[in-house]
């Protein structure tokens, strides 16, 4: 679906990269994206490919390789397949595409990210991943409905990792800068976070597989900030050096995306138990990252 999303919104040509078992059908949805274009009106050139070569020199990678999960799995539990599947992907980056900059969306994300910038040796400011900016607008989506208001007057952001334990940030949340608690009463608030928490696995219970479309939306949206030198201001996965108190982590953080990649991570002052269930969350991400290192 990200390329989908990645032609419709013509950032550039799109090469759809799959193993070489999966090489047809990737030939085959690159032409039927084509066809689309030519219904709906975009000019993107889109092909299908299983060779890395043909993505040497590419301006930005966004990485989808690895298994989904199934529903009663935690997105933990897919370390030990999309492990050796983000190591390919990390030494071919390397070698074919060294000054792109990086979207990991693979699961686990945070260990994933983190093994994709280990392996590739790239600079932290060109490697990112794709969880906040999903998990934001799940949570905005939730709010502007319990409190009907329009989703686009929605401002609120969900830091820490792509787990059980994300960090929906009530203290900086707003209705157009009205405090959310002036809509929504706290048992309200609760029931929303605890929703936000497990918005991933409720679709993965229903489709029996991952979401598609907020999750392409949310990488284009990050992809579009870097190409179009935007300065988005965006939760994302974004590798830590003391910010928030951590060191050699990638958390969920609010980081401005522009032509440089990611050029800063934002310290959002955060509330003492904001600050603890960060603490968890990231506890979370260590534990994986930890499991990582070993294999
Ligand atoms: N970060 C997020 O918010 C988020 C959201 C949705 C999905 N995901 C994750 O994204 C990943 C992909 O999900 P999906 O629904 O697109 O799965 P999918 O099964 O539809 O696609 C995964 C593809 O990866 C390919 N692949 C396997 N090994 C590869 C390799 N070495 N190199 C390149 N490609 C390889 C497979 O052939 C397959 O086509 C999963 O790990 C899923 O959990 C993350």
């Amino acid at each position: 679906m990200a390329r989908a999303t990645c032609a419709a919104g013509e950032l550039g040509d799109v090469w759809l990269y799959d193993i070489p078992q999966k090489e047809n059908f990737a030939k085959g949805k690159a032409l039927d994206l084509e066809q689309n274009g030519s219904v709906i009106g975009y000019d993107a050139h889109i092909r299908g490919t299983a060779s890395w070569a043909d993505l040497e020199g590419a301006d930005v990678i966004v990485v989808t390789a690895g298994i989904p999960r199934k529903p009663g799995q935690s997105r933990d539990d897919l370390v030990a397949t999309n492990l050796p599947i983000i190591r390919d992907v990390a030494n071919n980056a390397k070698k074919y595409c060294p000054n792109a900059f990086t979207i990991v969306i693979s699961n686990p994300l945070d260990a994933m990210v983190y093994e994709f910038k280990r392996v590739t040796g790239c600079a932290k400011e060109k490697v990112v991943g794709m969880a906040g900016v999903l998990d934001s607008a799940r949570f905005q989506l939730f709010l502007a409905r319990e409190a009907g208001v329009s989703v686009k007057d929605v401002r609120a952001m969900v830091l820490g990792g792509h787990g059980d334990d994300m960090v929906p940030i009530l203290s900086a949340c707003t209705i157009n800068a009205v405090p959310i608690q002036n809509f929504l009463a706290k048992d309200k608030l609760s029931a929303i976070i605890e929703r936000t928490r497990k918005g991933g696995g409720e679709i993965v219970n229903l489709m029996g597989t991952s979401a598609y479309y907020a999750p392409a939306s949310s990488a284009v949206a990050m992809a579009k900030a870097y190409l179009g030198d935007q300065k988005r201001l965006l939760a994302c996965a974004a590798y830590l050096d003391g910010e928030y108190g951590y060191k050699d982590l990638f958390i969920g953080v609010p980081c401005v995306i522009g032509g440089k990649g990611i050029e800063k991570v934002v310290e959002l002052p955060l509330t003492d138990e904001e600050k603890a269930m960060l603490k968890k969350s990231a506890a979370s991400v260590q534990s994986v990252v930890d499991v990582v290192k070993k294999s």
